[in-house]
């Protein structure tokens, strides 16, 4: 009995021991690779402090004796110490709220290196992105008067104004300064420089489309009404209506900027797209 099972035994057991040893190989591999726990996106004016850690470097090229390190701004060059590392476990903190309008990727360089100094593994890039908040009003820029004939026909454009909003644009690689544009035209042809030969107008300008929770600036724009030869215009009452999209889109799905326009204290302007 026993002479005739031994042989089949000892084969299966080198089987056993081939398998073994090539599955352990392929581990080893595939784990030095992933010696990273990627960093998820953080959102600005969020507090991550008190999280044990925003990611992970961990080398599995030796268990112990391994010092973890990181590099780059926000970590050794300026702004210091936003991010830091336990060189023990790889735990990789965050220290600070972080400011999109400030700093809006992080690329930082995670080292393993040994006791002796040597670096254990390939630097491995670390990039953090932060998430857009709205947390910037539209700012006007410099508007200087603006001037219209009396008896223009509705849809005469009269002047442009802008404003500029730090935040995000839809674009996720955008510039920082995102810019609103809008235009201003008549809406009734009523203007009549004998009456009124001059309107200062409020402009309002807000963001999140006009919606809930949005961040709003106002101005004022001065307009001159130019005379005309003219006889005594017909007076037509229009309703006020003072608000508009900006022809914007917003492209990310978790903003959509675009903006309104009030215009008070007349019924004889619009904005118009
Ligand atoms: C990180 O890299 C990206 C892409 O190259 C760059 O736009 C960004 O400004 C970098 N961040 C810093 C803080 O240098």
């Amino acid at each position: 009995m026993n002479r005739i099972t031994s042989p089949v035994f000892a084969l299966f057991l080198l089987t056993a021991v081939v398998v073994v040893i090539a599955n352990s190989g392929d581990k080893l591999v595939r784990k030095k690779r992933e010696w990273i726990l990627p960093p998820k996106p953080l959102k600005e004016n969020v507090d991550y402090t008190r999280k044990e850690y925003i990611s992970k470097i961990r080398s599995d090229f030796e268990t112990k004796g391994i010092h973890y390190a990181l590099e780059g701004i926000g970590v050794n060059k300026p702004p210091f110490n936003v991010f830091v590392v336990d060189p023990n476990t790889g735990f990789i903190r965050v220290t600070k709220l972080l400011d999109r309008e400030e700093i809006d990727t992080y690329n930082l360089s995670g080292i393993a290196t040994f006791i002796d100094g040597r670096e254990a593994e390939k630097r491995i890039d670390i990039r953090i992105k932060v998430v857009d908040e709205n947390d910037n009003a539209p700012v006007f820029g410099d508007m200087e008067a603006g001037e219209v004939k009396e008896l223009s026909p509705p849809g005469t454009s009269v002047m442009k104004i802008t404003a500029t909003d730090a935040d995000e644009p839809g674009n996720i690689n955008s510039q920082i300064a995102y810019t609103i544009r809008w235009d201003l035209c008549v809406k009734s042809s009523a203007l009549d420089r004998e009456k009124v030969d001059k309107y200062t107008l409020t402009v309002k300008g807000q963001d999140l489309n006009g919606g809930p929770g949005g961040h709003s600036a106002t101005s004022t724009v001065v307009i001159h009404v130019k005379d005309v030869n003219d006889n005594l215009p017909t007076l037509e009452k229009v309703q006020y209506d003072g608000s508009i999209e900006e022809n914007t889109e917003g492209v990310e799905v978790m903003r959509i900027k675009a903006e309104d326009l009030d215009l008070e204290a007349s019924e004889n302007w619009e904005a118009c797209v």
